[in-house]
Formats: structure tokens, sequence, C-alpha cells
């Protein structure tokens, strides 16, 4: 006979089998873990919300992930790559709106070129806000020395998600080539910690072949690799994708959604102090999904601030919300929605991840 919900979430650290009873909780069981989550993001980071502005810079992508819809294979949208001027005019309008932080996020592409291209991106975004925005960089694998070089200019964070942390998972939804090796991806995620960065990571909940096991396992990664940001999104199926095969074995879109929100909690209890992003991907699924996410343990949303007129070839799952709104509009319409979830917006703050300035800090003892 396995520990009862509450037993469990008075524990100083969970084991495998507690993560996975917490996963399938329901009922007051569900209660109560959300309530100790909401409890602990009150106590260690407050009811607050910043935002990272979400620019979408390209969709072009030399990679083949069978689950994403910007994928090489598809040659079903329209490939975009802004210019340098719109990514500045999309910084500045965050500076100007008091954002304290952007994130650079595009398709994956290795090549001088792009190195090149981003390092002198983050100069001009620092030089135009007088090193006031802090910048979050989202362009997958990348060699160190590429990494280093944009640490140097400016970036000090991050996101490079594992996707799955079960290679053998990994290898059933990429291709198995050396494009896409798991390894490769991990010692990525090590080379950016050792650099310095502020490093997150994360994975898609409800893919096909997923196990509650498995997710188990990603969170206990985490902790394990001592994560400083996490963001994690239910998986949605894109009809041009390789994956759309196995959408009948999927679990219904509403259990994926109650299974990211479960996540997110069980991490908030287990690494109190990180930053937690509310995936737009909830918002896929439910009108409220990203508050949702607030109330329960996350910390961080991503309005996007992505020119409109490209945002709908950013489509890396079906139903994606908010691909015909205007900047502005995203931003009115956020803050109303955080004061929903009795959060509030924090202006002018780079927002760091509070876990990982005590890491920096038990190194240098
Ligand atoms: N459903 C949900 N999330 C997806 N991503 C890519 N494709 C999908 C999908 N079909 C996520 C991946 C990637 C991030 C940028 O978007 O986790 O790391
Ligand atoms: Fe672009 Fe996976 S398809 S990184």
């Amino acid at each position: 006979m396995g520990l009862k919900i509450k037993e469990i979430l008075e524990k100083e650290a969970f084991t495998r089998e507690n993560i996975i009873s917490l996963l399938e909780c329901a009922g007051e069981d569900r209660t109560l873990l959300f309530k100790k989550s909401a409890e602990i993001k009150e106590k260690y980071i407050g009811n607050k919300v910043w935002f990272r502005g979400l620019i979408e810079f390209s969709n072009i992508c030399s990679k083949d992930c069978l689950y994403c819809g910007i994928r090489k294979g598809n040659t079903n949208l329209t490939r975009y790559n802004l210019s340098d001027e719109e990514i500045l005019t999309a910084a500045k309008f965050a500076h100007d709106n008091h954002y304290g932080s952007i994130a650079l996020q595009s398709g994956e592409l290795e090549s001088p070129f792009v190195t090149n291209r981003i390092g002198k991106l983050l100069h001009r975004i620092k030089e135009l806000s007088d090193g006031e925005l802090g910048v979050t960089l989202s362009v997958g694998e990348q060699e160190p020395d590429v990494y280093k070089r944009w640490y140097n200019a400016g970036a000090h964070r991050y996101l490079l998600r594992v996707e799955s942390t079960n290679q053998s998972l990994y290898s059933k939804i990429h291709p198995n080539d050396s494009k896409h090796d798991f390894h490769r991806r991990l010692n990525c995620l090590k080379s950016l910690q050792d650099i310095g960065y502020q490093t997150g990571t994360g994975v898609m909940i409800g893919l096909p072949f997923q196990t509650m096991d498995d997710l188990a396992g990603d969170l206990m990664f985490m902790k394990e690799f001592n994560i400083d940001m996490c963001g994690m999104g239910p998986y949605i199926e894109h009809a041009d994708t390789p994956l759309i095969e196995y959408s009948e074995i999927l679990m219904p879109l509403k259990e994926r959604f109650d299974l990211t929100l479960k996540m997110i909690a069980i991490i908030r209890i287990m690494m109190r102090d990180i930053n937690i992003v509310a995936a737009t991907a909830l918002q896929a699924i439910d009108p409220i999904g990203r508050e949702k996410a607030v109330k329960i343990g996350a910390n961080i949303l991503m309005p996007n601030i992505t020119p409109g007129k490209y945002r709908d070839s950013y489509k890396l799952y079906d139903n994606k919300p908010c691909t015909d709104d205007s900047v502005e509009d995203c931003q009115s319409c956020l803050e109303a929605r955080v004061s929903l979830a009795d959060a509030e917006v924090i202006y002018g703050e780079w927002g760091d991840s509070k876990h990982y300035k005590k890491r920096l800090n038990k190194k240098r003892i």
C-alpha cells in the first residue's frame, strides 16, 4: 500500500513512485497537490509574473522532429526570416513597454552566418536598451564555442527543451540520425550550464508512447541536473507531421492539459525557486490555460511580439492561439488575464531565476 497524497506532499524529497502517484491523483488529492504548489510559489516567488517578449524570428529549420510543424520536411508552409530591423523593432517595443526581457526563438540552424548574425543582434539589442533588456535565446543545439560567444555578447539565459529524457521515447519522436542525437542534446544543456547561462529545459506532455514513469523520470532529471528554468507544455498534434499517424493512441487533449498542470505543480514543489513558463500550448487547449498554470506554480509568460504577419507561419502545432492578434492586443489581453489569476505583472525587472543566483553563490563558497 503506497503513501497517501497528503503524506507524500509532506515529504522533503519525492521518489519516482511518489511522483507517479502525484501525476495520477484525482479529486480532493489533486486539489491538495495544487494547493501545495500554489503555497510554495507564493512563499518563494510571490504572486508575480514576469514577461519575456517572444520573437519567433525565423521558422527555417534544418531538423525534422517528427512532431513539429516547422520541421524541414513540411513543405506546407511559407518559410520566413525576419530582417534584423524587424527584430530590433520588436525588441524596442519590449523595452519601451518595460518588459524586463525578450526571448529570441527560431528553428534550429547551425552556421557561421547564424552565429555572427545572432552575435551582432545581441550587441545591438543591448545598445538600444542601454543594457536593460535581458535576452533569452532558444535557437537549439550549437557548438560550445558558439554558446560561449553569444553569452559573451550578452545573452544570459538559454532554453533548450530535451523533449523527453527517456532515450527510447526520444528515438521514437525523432529521426534516428546524427542530426537528432539524444546525447548531443544533453551535452548541449551541460555546456550551457557550464558556460554560465541560466539554463532551461522541458518536455512535451502526452506524447504517443509516453508513460507516467517517463514523466516522473523527466522531473527527476530536471532536479538532478539542477536546471534554473522550466518550460513544459502539452503535446498537440500537427496534421502535417509524421506523428499524426498515432493520433488515435493519444490521451484526450483535456487529460494532456491536466497532466501538464500537474507536472508544473510537482516541479514547483521539487524546485521551489526556479522560473517556470506557462506555455502558450496550454492556451491552445483551454482559453485560460496559461492563467491556470500561473495559479498553481508558473511565474513566466511569453507574450508573442513577433510582427503579426509572420505569426501564422510559426505553427509548431495546430490551433496555436493568438496568431492573428496585434502585438498590443496581446499585452493588454495578457495583463487582464494575469490579474484574473490573482497575480501581478512585474515590469522593468529581468526576473532572473532565484535558483540560479543561489546556485552561483554555492559554487563560489
Ligand atoms: N506540440 C507541442 N509542442 C511542440 N513543440 C514542437 N512541436 C510541438 C507540438 N506538436 C515544442 C517543442 C519545442 C518547442 C519550441 O515547441 O517542445 O522545443
Ligand atoms: Fe526544428 Fe525540431 S523540427 S528543431
